[in-house]
């Protein structure tokens, strides 16, 4: 009795704390627009298929490559690699990336784009110069060129995402590589096209229209004004070549630049009308200034990207209010990833070498699980992002490395892979209660600097009406401790578990090496039986999946 008078004092306590608690949370916390809210005891959530944020657009899990370090030369095409195909493409690599069923890829960069000639990466290959690149600072043979990157696109089954190079490039220099790329025959570009051996047209519907103008860094940089005119002319003219085009306007880089969602806003204002969508970029890192070395900290920084998604859709959303438009612009998370530790001069600078080693950065446990976060936002918040880039896919900050015998997969292929292998279907929408942990934003960079709460567990859900299966995306964010969630299925009921894994480890800073390519790899999960009510055990530091076959 005591006990429980005991009990009752203490959660009426409780009550009252978490009562003000969550009407401070109401009013500044990140929370409530996650679809979270604080909770004490085992998570839980309900799942209901009636309810649902999206159809899901698979471009959403997309990569990219680029003409930078041994992405292209060495990891996609090596003709005297003893694993090249014909056409000098490494069969191992296609392999990996055809199991990983990637939807889209991006081309040809990134900050290479914005000095590239389209044209001197076409036709017979002997009579392509050998150019100093300027990005990076390396060599550029192009032999490998636009046909084929779309060749090559077709073995691994994606479909190409090219840019255009409005940074020492002009509009009519995009709309010549329109018209080479998508018209059939009969003008000047398609028929040039045609005696390069491709009669039919490529037909590459995605384009971005250059690449992070807004940075001081990049080959032809300008003000947002500027590049809006120039990107708003090229797509006008885009539009008369190829009216199917969907076209994605350089947004801001990066949260930490000044001009950030100022930019957004003074582009949109010179080109909404003739875009379709708008880039994000971002990548991120366990350093001083955006974490204080804090692994908890770190674990929460898909929250970090899903508030840049909240405040560029809010600018889309403003200049179509102002120009009383009612087109609704998508968003492009066109490169995102961690990033940090190959990054400093050296790993940027090829000095001017071909295929040098440059961002080749290693990645271990705990950046593998923040990328499960990354691809839980990407998830939560399809209905506005509608092409996402993991940047990049082969041995530049990315999942797969090659080297003379083989590749190696790095610990965040496993997130997304698995994102890519079961999410399908509609992305759910849940309400997930979870016990939070407090963040700090005292000494952080300002823009990751907050003061807020975080769920140690984040959930997503998606269910494929063909089929009714459903794939669970869960983080645990708890270094110490395993935690519980309960999912509470209304409709439809789970009768099978398809398949059970995680990814974790006591050493966060574990990573695969050729050496030890296993180091960092899934394990199977006790699965709860399948049923109306499942109660999963999700490991300390984990990011699990969970398939599901249901019935209705
Ligand atoms: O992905 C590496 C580089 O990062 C890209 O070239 C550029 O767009 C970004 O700054």
């Amino acid at each position: 009795m005591a006990d429980n008078i005991m009990n009752t004092s203490n959660r009426r306590k409780f009550l009252a704390q978490l009562a003000s608690s969550s009407a401070a949370l109401a009013a500044v916390s990140w929370l409530p627009s996650l679809g979270y809210a604080q909770s004490r005891g085992p998570a839980r959530t309900v799942i209901n298929q009636a309810r649902y944020r999206s159809e899901l657009d698979r471009r959403l899990l997309g990569s990219f490559l680029e003409h930078l370090g041994r992405a292209v030369y060495t990891g996609v095409y090596e003709p005297d690699s003893k694993f090249a195909d014909e056409k000098g493409f490494r069969k191992d690599v296609i392999t990996q990336i055809k199991e990983l069923g990637v939807p889209i890829i991006r081309y040809p960069g990134g900050n290479f784009v914005s000095g590239y000639e389209w044209q001197d990466g076409v036709g017979p290959k002997e009579k392509r110069p050998t150019v100093l690149e300027r990005a990076w600072n390396s060599i550029e043979t192009n032999q490998f060129g636009t046909n084929e990157f779309i060749e090559w696109c077709q073995r691994v089954n994606a479909e190409p995402l090219l840019g255009f190079n409005l940074g020492t490039g002009t509009a009519e220099h995009a709309v010549a590589y329109v018209e080479y790329c998508n018209v059939e025959k009969g003008t000047r570009w398609s028929e040039l096209r045609r005696s390069h051996g491709y009669e039919q047209p490529h037909n590459v519907k995605y384009w971005c229209l250059g690449n992070e103008m807004d940075g001081p860094w990049q080959m032809g940089h300008s003000t947002a004004r500027e590049y809006g005119r120039k990107a708003r002319d090229a797509a006008r003219q885009i539009r008369v070549v190829d009216p199917e085009t969907k076209l994605i306007a350089c947004g801001s880089s990066n949260t930490f630049l000044d001009t950030y969602l100022v930019w957004d806003r003074e582009v949109l204002e010179e080109c909404y009308d003739q875009v379709d969508g708008i880039s994000l970029h971002n990548y991120y890192g366990n350093t001083p200034a955006l974490t204080g070395n804090d692994t908890s900290r770190y674990l929460a920084m898909n929250l970090d990207m899903e508030r840049q998604i909240h405040e560029i859709a809010a600018v889309c959303d403003y200049v179509q209010g102002l120009q009383k438009s009612s087109k609704r612009l998508w968003l492009s998370f066109d490169e995102w990833n961690v990033w940090y530790r190959a990054r400093d001069a050296k790993a940027r600078d090829g000095q001017r070498t071909f295929a040098p080693h440059l961002l080749e950065e290693v990645y271990n446990l705990e950046d593998a699980l923040l990328v499960g976060g990354f691809l839980n936002t990407l998830l939560r918040q399809s209905e506005r992002v509608r092409v996402g880039c993991l940047a990049q896919i082969v041995n530049v900050i990315a999942p797969l490395v090659t080297n003379a015998d083989g590749v190696l997969r790095q610990s965040i292929y496993y997130p997304y892979a698995w994102a890519l292998k079961y999410a399908r279907g509609r992305v759910l929408d849940l309400q997930v209660e979870s016990e939070t942990y407090p963040i700090k934003a005292e000494g952080l960079r300002a823009d990751f600097a907050r003061n807020d709460r975080v769920p140690y567990l984040d959930v997503v859900a998606t269910l494929d009406p063909a089929n009714g299966q459903a794939c669970v995306l869960m983080l645990n964010r708890d270094l110490e401790s395993e935690r519980e969630l309960v999912l509470d299925w209304r409709d439809p009921t789970p009768t099978r578990v398809l398949a059970c894994e995680t990814l974790t480890g006591s050493d966060l800073k574990a990573a695969n090496t050729f050496e030890h390519p296993t180091l960092v790899s899934p394990r199977t999960l006790d699965a709860p039986k399948a049923g109306s009510a499942m109660t999963f055990k999700l490991p300390p530091r984990s990011y699990t999946v969970a398939h599901i076959a249901t019935s209705s």
